[in-house]
């Protein structure tokens, strides 16, 4: 069914008026009570808001997404004095990661009460939950009295939307109402802790790395799906494939001028072969590269940066119309390891090292 989407911009005012005032908001936050459809920016990627507690609301994120209902959400909550409601217990360890990074992009998954309904968490007996940073998220999230479900707002498969253009492009005539509050700042989702477990489990790396995740608790464990062990990954939403542009993506490993021989060489390669094609590297290897479209997401030298540009730089690929686009990895550390994890899934696994060949 085609909605009319209504969409405002919603920006701190200077006077330190207070956001939860702003008529956009207000709005937006009675429309989440009556079971609507809103999405807002949070610190990390725009969401798709919904009335957690709401089967036939939850329901309708599934369906504006195109998203499989076997893929639970995460609930938004004001903060940490809302978890009472929604779970059972929060481990010594959630505790501890949840007075470090919420508000924050941290999400943790815990045992919840049955208070949310069923296809929030897809029949799992657990839940995760965070608190966001971002102010308009706050303070939609108070205004709104509810605790609210809430995925990427992308089109099912397509990179998280990091700008309130993003959310239009995919969903407008799908939702109800839109919150602009410009481009976020993270870039990359949140990292999902399980700390149902005696060791915490990584699910999903994000805005809080690992290192920053061990200075708080200690260890923690790494899901083997997030390493590409074989195994199917404990997080459902890990095993699709996401963050995708339409072209062909291939990201090539290594380092240095090795690297940037392999990236040039595959896309001259493709070119030869009759494809329009695009490469993704960063504002220090830019103008060394030649090819239809060079993007840079960032700089290198400044990994969060290229955790904030990456999902806009692989939906510009899809604007211009790349069929084959060729990425430089980098090396999996810290902010990294998470644009890692995504560039690779949205490569499929198409990766060289940079002594290997494609086969033709
Ligand atoms: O930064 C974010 O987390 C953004 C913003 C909007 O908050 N949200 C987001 O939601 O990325 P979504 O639905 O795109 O990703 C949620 C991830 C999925 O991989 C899902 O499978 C996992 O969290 N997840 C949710 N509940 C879970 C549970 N109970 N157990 C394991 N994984 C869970
Ligand atoms: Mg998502």
């Amino acid at each position: 069914m085609q909605k009319q989407t209504q969409c405002w911009r919603v920006k701190e005012s200077k006077e330190g008026k207070s956001l939860r005032d702003h008529p956009g908001i207000q709005k937006a936050a009675a429309m989440i009570r009556e079971g609507r459809l809103v999405a807002f920016p949070t610190e990390t990627v725009y969401g798709l808001g919904a009335d957690a507690t709401s089967g036939e609301a939850v329901t309708s994120i599934f369906q504006a997404k195109g998203r499989p209902s076997d893929n639970p959400l995460i609930v938004h909550i004001a903060g940490a004095d809302q978890l009472d409601e929604l779970v059972s217990e929060v481990p010594s360890t959630g505790k501890q990661l949840i007075r470090r990074f919420w508000p924050g992009p941290l999400t943790v998954i815990l045992r919840h009460r049955g208070t949310v309904a069923p296809p929030v968490t897809a029949g799992l007996d657990t839940l995760g939950v965070r608190v966001p940073s971002h102010p308009v998220a706050l303070a939609l999230l108070r205004e709104a009295q509810r605790p609210v479900a809430a995925p990427s707002a992308n089109r099912s498969g397509k990179p998280s939307p990091t700008q309130a253009e993003h959310v239009w492009y995919d969903l407008s005539g799908r939702i109800d109402a839109l919150l602009d509050g410009g481009p976020t700042g993270v870039g990359v989702e949140s990292t999902v802790v399980d700390v149902t477990r005696e060791v915490p489990v990584l699910l999903r790396p994000g805005g809080v790395t690992l290192d920053m995740i061990r200075e708080t608790v200690g260890e923690i464990r790494v899901d083997p799906g997030i390493r590409r062990e074989g195994r199917a990954p404990r997080s459902p939403g890990m095993k699709y494939r996401h963050y995708a542009p339409r072209g062909e993506l291939w990201v090539v490993g290594g380092s240095g001028k090795d690297q940037m021989q392999k990236v040039q060489a595959l896309a001259d390669q493709a070119r030869r072969e009759g494809r329009k094609v695009g490469i993704l590297t960063t504002d220090e290897h830019r103008e060394a590269y030649r090819a239809e479209w060079v993007f840079s997401c960032g700089r290198r030298s400044e990994p969060e940066t290229v955790a904030r540009g990456l999902y806009g730089c692989l939906r510009r690929f899809d604007e211009v119309g790349a069929e084959w686009i060729v990425a430089e990895a980098f090396p999996p550390t810290g902010v990294f390891f998470s644009v890692m994890n995504r560039l690779m899934k949205a490569a499929e696994g198409q990766v060289l090292s940079s002594g290997e060949e494609r086969k033709a």
